[in-house]
């Protein structure tokens, strides 16, 4: 199954049928099962766009000109007339800085799950083309587009805009939807409408490039977004590096999408018969409101862009917020055991294991020596890893391959290795003496492989591996590439990290791994092909988790979003709140432990246990499921809930969570989404800590009716006065008679 997700390009390529070489004249519609997008591909003119959204017919199609479309290049390029933005702009070999693209031809090439339209732009001069393709899945409402750049030129052409594809939107009230953050606070939601000039959304980073701001955006095109309802594109660039997406608002108040590697920093130097290829543009419509578009990229995700997106994931415990580095192998399986008691499947022990001559006791050494640390683990892995097998869980491992510290042994034989800019110093970033690895080296890309290679050859029972990548891109240089290609860095770092990681795919198809980068640096769908999930924060405030996994459920399946359960108070922002609370939003996501279980008392012990234990119960619901979301925490109504349903809508799971609390609050009652109508559904509470049951326990209620009314939620718990606090949450499970 891997070979189709990581190589699906090569896999299409096997499976090409040229169905047609050249359209004179002819809309161009490329199609899913409810979307369009037209093309005007007439040869010898510039290739235009038409249309994006709700499936049309033919008819329509072609009679689109004169229903007032706007007279738009889909892949504007500059030199001539071009006034806004240019999706690409190039200067020749000669020194000319101007493109003149017209269409040459056209094909389609088809497989099982796709079929792609491209079409070969010419330079009206120089020999340069640029073939712009559209992959439309057969199964999904979802297309991707990306271009193919090459040239026979004597000489360079140097790129300067390199868009992976443009998207002309319509005129007036258009939204902007992106996600942004900081460390610890990601995924925040962001939305307001677009107004005239630019705006601009970019990551300079080129290692990391989702903390600060995402590379995935919504476009509503009724205006302010709502939930269930309104035109809404969804657009996620799926590159893991500096990227920048600019929406172009003209003076007719007309908008544009661009979306592509960032340019800034990035200039290309494309050498005579070699081909540029830029990223995936994935592109999704609904007219079911931004729920809709959320829904979309999930099931793609799940079905196409995600490692394993049709498996389970394991509940786990990872060591890191229970002891930090302090990593003992008496602690270690004293938590296994406990992990496994409550009925846990996996543990995963984090950061500290490693190092000889640089311990790995904080972040000031070590890194880069992925030796174990038998001071601490004298039975090394194979002991623990036996441990776990003693108790039936599965193991589980930390490793920051891409990064060196300063104080290594990697660092003493290969201080050539990281990335430095040419007389300049090196630049610390985590510990005061970590920096990046050169991945533009292939001889650095080959040990980052044997990083994984050795630790899976000599433990191949491991079976999840927690990849973390604690470093931005501090200094740009590269002590490798030539002066002439410096400017390639990034570019070359993300193409050595999906060489390094499609040898890792090869030979390892089934390990889990996450993606983590200082916690959530790196969700997107760039990474996410080798990644079976991301730890979307080093934050684990259940509060707080309420926010960022909302955002991030935006563009993410649940079934990619780590979610544990952390002690209290919460180690980032000091909080308490009552085990069933945190519990009650991680079960939101796929579900782990992140605490050192034995600081658990015996009743909260019991309590996890049966969460873990109906959590197996609903786990097909929450990874597989659809997402409604009911109430956003953003609207600050008090609170916030979601509901998950089978793609049959035969069962589901309701979350609702308390997010302020005053006395006399008067709560509001959420109306649910996403059910049959006409199925009847028995309610079921979940996690119940009350000591009587609810008043709707076991009762049966219509679909219409909760979607039209809801229930109501009790706002306290009926419990000791001693366990009463300010926080309230419920679960409910759903299941159709
Ligand atoms: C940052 C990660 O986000 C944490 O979960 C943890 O793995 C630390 N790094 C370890 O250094």
């Amino acid at each position: 199954m891997f070979k189709s997700l990581i190589f699906r390009s090569v896999f299409l390529l096997a499976s090409v049928t040229i169905t047609n070489s050249a359209i004179e004249g002819k809309n161009i519609k490329i199609e899913t099962p409810k979307t369009s997008m037209v093309l005007d591909a007439t040869k010898e003119k510039p290739l235009k766009f038409l249309y994006y959204g709700t499936k049309i017919t033919d008819n329509d199609a072609n009679n689109l000109k004169t229903a007032g479309t706007p007279n738009v290049d889909a892949y504007p390029a500059y030199g001539f007339n071009l006034r806004r933005e240019a999706a690409v702009a190039a200067k020749h070999a000669d020194g000319n800085m101007t493109l003149e693209l017209v269409v040459d031809s056209v094909w389609t090439t088809n497989n099982e799950q796709s079929q792609t339209h491209t079409i070969r732009l010419k330079d009206t001069f120089y020999p340069l083309t640029v073939d712009v393709n559209y992959l439309a899945y057969h199964n999904e409402d979802m297309i991707e587009t990306w271009t193919e750049i090459s040239h026979d030129e004597d000489g360079t052409v140097e790129l300067s805009e390199f868009a992976s594809g443009c998207i002309p939107l319509r005129y007036g009230n258009v939204w902007l939807t992106q996600l942004h953050g900081a460390w610890g606070n990601e995924g925040r939601i962001d939305s307001s409408p677009l107004t005239h000039g630019l705006r601009v959304i970019k990551n300079n980073d080129g290692i990391r490039n989702s903390h600060f701001a995402h590379s995935e955006v919504m476009l509503s095109l009724d205006g302010k977004p709502q939930e269930n309802d309104g035109r809404v594109i969804g657009a996620a660039l799926c590159y893991g590096g500096n990227f920048k997406l600019v929406v172009d608002t003209d003076e007719k108040d007309y908008h544009k999408f661009y979306a592509g590697i960032n340019p800034e920093n990035s200039h290309y130097h494309l050498e005579k018969g070699e081909t540029f290829i830029t990223p995936h543009l994935a592109l999704t419509y609904s007219n079911e409101g931004i729920g809709g578009v959320s829904r979309n990229f999930h099931r793609w995700a799940r079905n196409h862009r995600l490692a394993h997106g049709d498996k389970p994931r394991k509940i786990l415990l990872n060591s890191w917020e229970g002891v930090h580095f302090d990593i003992k192998e008496k602690e270690m399986e004293q938590m296994m055991a406990d992990i496994a008691d409550m009925g846990g499947e996996l543990f995963v022990m984090d950061d500290g294991w490693f190092g000889v001559k640089y311990p790995r006791n904080d972040g000031t050494q070590g890194l880069g020596d992925w030796i174990v640390n038998k001071q601490k683990l004298p039975h090394g892995l194979k002991g623990l890893i036996k441990a776990a097998k003693n108790k039936g869980i599965s193991f589980g491992i930390w490793i920051e391959p891409e990064m060196i510290n300063a104080n290594s042994e990697l660092y003493d034989q290969h201080p050539e290795y990281v990335v430095k800019a040419n007389n300049r110093k090196e630049v610390y970033g985590r510990g005061g003496s970590q920096m990046v690895l050169d991945l533009s080296n292939p001889e650095v890309q080959q040990r980052v492989f044997q990083i994984v290679d050795t630790l899976m050859t000599q433990y191949p029972e491991i079976d999840y591996i927690k990849w973390d990548c604690n470093n931005m891109g501090m200094s740009h240089g590269s002590q490798y590439l030539p002066a002439d290609k410096q400017s390639h860095l990034y570019i070359e770092y993300f193409k050595g990290l999906e060489s390094v990681l499609n040898l890792i795919r090869e030979k390892y198809p089934d390990v889990t791994i996450q993606a983590c980068a200082s916690g959530g640096g790196r969700v997107n769908y760039g990474i996410l092909p080798w990644f079976d999930e991301v730890w979307t924060s080093d934050n684990t405030d259940a509060l707080q988790r309420v926010y960022l996994q909302w955002g991030n459920s935006y563009f993410f399946p649940a079934i990619a979003l780590g979610s544990h359960i952390s002690a209290t108070p919460n180690l980032q922002t000091y909080r308490s709140m009552p085990l069933k609370y945190r519990t009650d939003v991680a079960m939101s996501g796929r579900l782990g432990l992140e605490m050192q279980p034995n600081e658990m008392t015996a009743e909260e012990k019991k309590q996890t246990r049966k969460a873990i234990e109906e959590y197996k119960s609903i786990r097909h619901i929450i990874q597989q499921g659809d997402l409604y979301r009911l109430m956003s925490p953003y609207d600050g109504l008090g609170v916030a809930s979601i509901l998950y349903t089978t793609p049959e809508k035969d069962d589901a799971v309701y979350f609702w969570w308390k997010t302020e609390a005053f006395r006399n609050q008067q709560m509001p009652r959420v109306k649910m989404a996403g059910l049959d109508p006409d199925k009847n559904y028995r309610v079921m509470e979940l996690n119940r800590i009350d000591k009587k049951p609810l008043k709707f326990e076991g009762k049966v209620f219509s679909g219409r009716y909760l979607m039209d009314n809801g229930l109501e939620m009790p706002v306290g718990y009926d419990v000791d006065t001693d366990k009463r606090t300010e926080w309230g949450s419920r679960v409910l499970r759903l299941t159709a008679q």
